[in-house]
This record gives C-alpha cells, structure tokens and sequence, in this order.
C-alpha cells in the first residue's frame, strides 16, 4: 500500500490531538471531577427531580423539611432545609450528609461553608466522621453569626487528626437545641478537599491527574446531550452557570438526576487552562432532545446567546461579557479555536424538525459567528456521512465549505477497524466521540454495552485512531466519550475513567492506556508511506514532529481475531541512517482473553491488565527497525530517544 504524506497537522499550530468530551453522565460531573463533597447541598430541583432532603439525615431529636421562605437565600436557590428541633430535645442536634455514596477523608484541609438563617446563639460544629463507628476524624468549631430574619453565611476550615480506613463517612453540622430558636434554616451546605491546581470551586484531583495523564489536548464540552437539554425550555444555559453557587439554579439534566451547575462555563475554562486543553465549545442551536425546534422568527435571541458566550470567552474587557468574566477573576480571553454548533443536529435531517438544521440554525448562527469572529472553525453537529451520500445527492446537499462535521462512531470492533480508511478521500471532521461500545456480531443498541472498555474494543478503537490520524491535515483530532464514570450511578458503562468516592477506586480503563500511548508521541505533519503488504491484521500510520526535532513516530495495531500469529514489521524511516536508536513500546494483554477488562472492583496492583513492553531498537544497516507484534496489540515506534 502506499498512502500520501507531508500534510501539516493541526490548523492552528497545534499538533493533532487526542481529547474527550465532557458533559454530566454518570455523575461525571457533581459527584464526579467536580470535587463538592456534599450531595444536593442546595436543594435545587426542576420539572423531572423534585426538591428533597434525600442524602441528609438528623441527628439525634430533630425533623428535616423543605421550605420556601419568605426571604429567599436568593432567587436561584429558593428551597432551604429547615432543622426543627423536637421539644425535649437538649445537647447537640443537627443533621449529617452523605456525600456522594460516601466521602473520602484524609489529613488534608478541607474548605466549607454553609448559610444559616434563624436566631441562634453558640457555635455550630462541622464534622467527618464514620458511617460505620462512632469514630470522629475531625471537627471544627464555628461561633454563630445566625440572626432571625436574615441568611448568614458561615465559612470554616477543617483538618481532620487521621485519614479514615474507607470512604464509608458522613459529613454533620451540629448545634446545641438550648441556643437554637426551636429550629434554624439551612442552604448552600458545600465542602471541599483540596482541588486540582489548588482552584476554588475546582476539580477532584485523582480525576483530574488521571485524565491529564493521557496527556490530552482537547476538551469538547458542555455536550453531548447535556447542552441540548431535555426540552428547549430546559436546555444547559451558561449564564445560569457563571457567578456566585447562590446564584446557580441548578440545572435539570438530561441523564436521570438533577445537576448543581457547580462545574460552570468557567470551571470548564479554568479545567482546560490548568490541563492545557484547547477548547471546542459547543453552543445551544435551538433543538432539545424531545425534537424540540425553535422557529425561525424565533432563532434570534439564542444566536445573540451564542455571540455573548463566545464573548464571555475570548471578548477583551472592554465588552460587556469579557468585563464580567474579568469580574470573575479572568481578565485574559481564552483561547477560542472552534465552535461547534449544537449537538448530533445532522444536516440531513429527520422528520420532526431536525431538517431545520440544514434549512435555517446552521446558516444562521454559523454566518453570526464567522461574521464576528471570523478566524473561528466552525464545526457543523453532523458527519459528511450523516446523510449517506446517495442521500446528500438526492436532498442536494452540499457539506458547508469553511465548516468542519463532527462524526461519532459508537461501533463494534470490527466496524472500527473498517473505519480505517473513512477519512482518506473526505472533508475534514472532528471525531467528537468515539468508543467500542458493542461486542462484535451483538445486536447493536438494542443489546447492552459492554461493562467496561474490554480489550478487543481498545484495539479495534486503536485501528480506528490511526485511520483518523493519518488524516489529521483535515482531521484536528480525536474525543472519547464519555470519558467518566461513577461506579455508584451511571447511565452510560463504558467509559475511559471510572471512580467512586474512594480514590484507591479510581480506574484507567484498557483504552486509556491507548489513547495514552498514542497521545503521548505526538505528529506534526503526516510522512507519505509505501508497504510491501496490504493494512490488515496490522494497520499502521506515520508522522514526524517538529517540536521534537523532528523526530519519526510510526504507530500500529494488530487487529486479528481469526488467527493468533504475531505479525513481523520492518519500518525503515526515509534519512534515518543505520545504527539511529528508536523507542518502541507495545502494548499487550498477556492473560489472552480479547474480553479482558481493567475491573475497579479488584485491588489497585492487579487492576491493570494491560502490559507496557518498552525497547529500544538500533537501525539496521539499510536503516530498518525489526521487530514481531503479537496479535492483537497495539504499538509505538519513536526515534525520540526522550
Ligand atoms: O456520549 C454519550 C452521548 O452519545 C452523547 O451525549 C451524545 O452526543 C451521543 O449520542
């Protein structure tokens, strides 16, 4: 085979990249990499979750209930908790949470609040301890600034006297029923461990370290299906997350729970800026899950939406939304390459509205953004093959030229390993989610996913990653999705990351170790290719990177499933002269076992069942590097000795 070569990678100076899309699935987000240790800490609730005191419970004589008071906290959180103390009641009282599905407690400082209204004269205590013993790990004590008509706001440090053997623990507020008006109200209850780079209202950081491990450069986010909300009366508004948590209503979201809003449009920029992650935000184009569409005559307001996000972004300070972000801490614009234009709204259209895509949203915002930012990609929510194109023929249907589609191929194996050769003849697209989500030969979506990444599907996932990349003149780059997982709750089971509260939990999936692997022996620019044999079982491309002094990476996979040989490679790289030292790494599953996975569920030494073989090769004497892959691995050949 031969393939054609030299193209530049990456539009705006970057190499092509390896990322993710992040929305809330999973409890990925509250309950997840945004590190708030306490669960429904503001009572929001909207249309589909109702308001509740779920995950709190009293302590000793008293009642929780939800109120709405007269004097709100504020209009976004209009419900509080009010603690009733029971009549006879004496000595400490209050209530304790559970986190979510439980809390980690380590001899670290932990950051909280809460707001407090009702009369009450003494001091309150805030607590970790077990769920299971009797056993504090820590306390603090905080003198009342409660008074009856108002809400005062108590803040606190604590640092628990020893880490708790298991994540089994609750956190309490308590106060003495003697000092207490017969009850006190309560809202905004949040505590937090240390943070990711040490940001406020920041990430937790076993996640974040595991994500930015993989060393990624893209993060596509708020969606996915969270941006386009459940209806278009409740789709994810980045105003509603930008602020002060009291003026956050909480957002209804579209995977089976209500959301906090915590982990807002500037916790998504402060996330990228702290990994180095080049952004692709997705802007709300008028259509919700339910097939909602905003009219035409109706379109406007959401267009100049998508303008002031875009200027809360990138705008200088003297725009309006570029002097609120500054007012929220950041007077430097982000960095804003590419948007992308609602979510899986495919130019082909279906009944029921989506044609109004192609019709009328994308012309629309797409021609409001490129007039007012016009360096910006702009990427159209559909796939050149999104319709197929006998079908673009018949609708007459051209892909927009100076737009870029966002393909998502959640496959089996096999149809990822044809994905090979998808892009050699297309326009350019971002892959904006990929995963190997089905067993080979199942039926599809109307079988399960499979529980975890399983090895088969990691390489089939990495055929399909070369294929991507060898296009990467016209492809940016690669996002898995989901990429988080609550092992407590989730709604979506293969994931790149899984976690629970307990950090030891906190799982690499076989993927990531793939993902990993390619992204951390980056290209700049395609080298043209010629083979002695055809891509099969072995698919394989190569770049070079400039940044690296141009050093030489060749990436393969073994994709074999009908015989178990390993497969012999020469790769002779066109200037590289006999006796250069190359790295090669290969990544394999020892135990042979295609549906082997890395379980959270085992202990942390024998989680990983993914083997990391790294050599170092010599150039022979006509400049070639020798070497076998055995079936169904995946590997990396780099003359950076680094
Ligand atoms: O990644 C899960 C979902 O799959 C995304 O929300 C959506 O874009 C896709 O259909």
């Amino acid at each position: 085979v031969s393939s054609s070569g030299g193209n530049v990678t990456g539009k705006f100076g970057h190499p092509y990249g390896y990322g993710f899309l992040h929305e809330d699935i999973n409890n990925s987000g509250d309950g997840g990499i945004y590190a708030e240790l306490i669960q429904n800490r503001a009572f929001q609730y909207s249309a589909n979750y109702s308001v509740s005191t779920d995950h709190y419970y009293p302590i000793n004589d008293v009642e929780l209930s939800i109120e709405f008071l007269d004097e709100l906290l504020s209009a976004a959180l209009p419900a509080s908790m009010r603690v009733t103390v029971g009549d006879d009641s004496t000595g400490d009282v209050g209530f304790e949470n559970e986190g979510y599905w439980g809390i980690d407690v380590k001899q670290q400082l932990y950051t909280g609040s809460f707001w407090v209204k009702g009369s009450y004269d003494g001091v309150f205590t805030a607590s970790l301890q077990s769920n299971l013993t009797d056993e504090v790990f820590g306390s603090v004590e905080i003198e009342s600034q409660a008074v009856a008509d108002e809400w005062t706001e108590h803040a606190f440090e604590l640092t628990p006297d020893t880490d708790a053997p298991n994540s089994n623990n609750t956190f309490a507020i308590t106060f003495d029923a003697a000092g207490a008006d017969g009850a006190l109200d309560f809202n905004l209850i949040s505590l937090f461990p240390p943070t990711y780079k040490g940001r406020k209202n920041g990430l937790r950081i076993d996640i974040a370290e595991a994500l930015a491990g993989m060393n990624p450069h893209f993060l596509r986010f708020p969606g996915g299906n969270m941006l386009e909300g459940l209806r278009n009366d409740s789709f994810w508004d980045w105003k509603d997350s930008l602020g002060p948590l009291r003026e956050r209503p909480g957002f209804q979201g579209v995977w089976g729970y209500q959301q906090t809003h915590g982990l807002g449009l500037m916790e998504y920029l402060e996330w990228a800026e702290d990994m180095g992650l080049e952004i692709i935000l997705a802007v709300w184009a008028g259509l919700s899950l339910n097939g909602d569409v905003t009219a035409q005559e109706d379109l406007q307001p959401f267009i100049d939406d998508a303008l002031n996000e875009i200027e809360f972004v990138v705008g200088s300070t003297d725009s309006t939304w570029g002097a609120y972000r500054a007012s929220l801490g950041h007077p430097e614009p982000f960095e804003l390459n590419y948007v992308e234009i609602g979510n899986e709204d495919w130019l082909a259209g279906f009944p029921g509205g989506w044609d109004s895509y192609r019709e009328y949203r994308f012309p629309l915002f797409h021609d409001a953004i490129k007039a007012a930012y016009p360096d910006i990609q702009i990427v159209a929510s559909s796939a050149s093959s999104d319709p197929s194109p006998e079908t673009a023929a018949e609708l007459g249907l051209d892909f927009p030229e100076d737009t870029i589609g966002d393909y998502h191929p959640y496959r089996e194996p096999d149809e990822l390993v044809e994905e090979f050769d998808r892009f050699d003849n297309d326009i350019g697209h971002i892959i904006g989610e990929v995963a190997a989500v089905h067993p080979n030969g199942g039926s599809k979506w109307n079988g399960t996913l499979v529980p975890y990444p399983w090895w088969i599907g990691a390489v089939g996932e990495a055929v399909s990653l070369i294929g991507y990349e060898r296009n990467s003149d016209r492809i940016p780059g690669t996002f898995y999705a989901p990429v988080l997982k609550n092992e407590n709750r989730y709604q979506w089971s293969i994931t790149l990351i899984q976690f629970a509260a307990d950090p030891l939990m906190t799982t690499r999936a076989v993927t990531w170790y793939c993902w990993s692997l390619f992204a951390h022996h980056p290209i700049s620019e395609t080298v043209p290719t010629t083979s002695t044999s055809d891509y099969g079982p072995l698919y394989w491309g190569a770049g070079k990177d400039d940044a690296r002094g141009g050093a030489m990476v060749w990436k393969g996979a073994v994709f074999n499933t009908t015989n178990s040989s390993s497969v012999p490679v020469s790769v002779h790289f066109e200037g590289v002269a006999s006796g250069t030292r190359a790295n090669l790494t290969v990544l394999t599953n020892p135990s042979g076992d295609p549906w082997a996975f890395n379980d959270p569920f085992v202990p942390l030494a024998d989680r990983n069942i993914v083997q990391t073989t790294s050599i170092e090769l010599v150039a022979s004497g006509n400049g070639s590097f020798t070497f076998e892959l055995p079936e169904l691995s995946v590997a990396v050949l780099d003359t950076d000795p680094a």
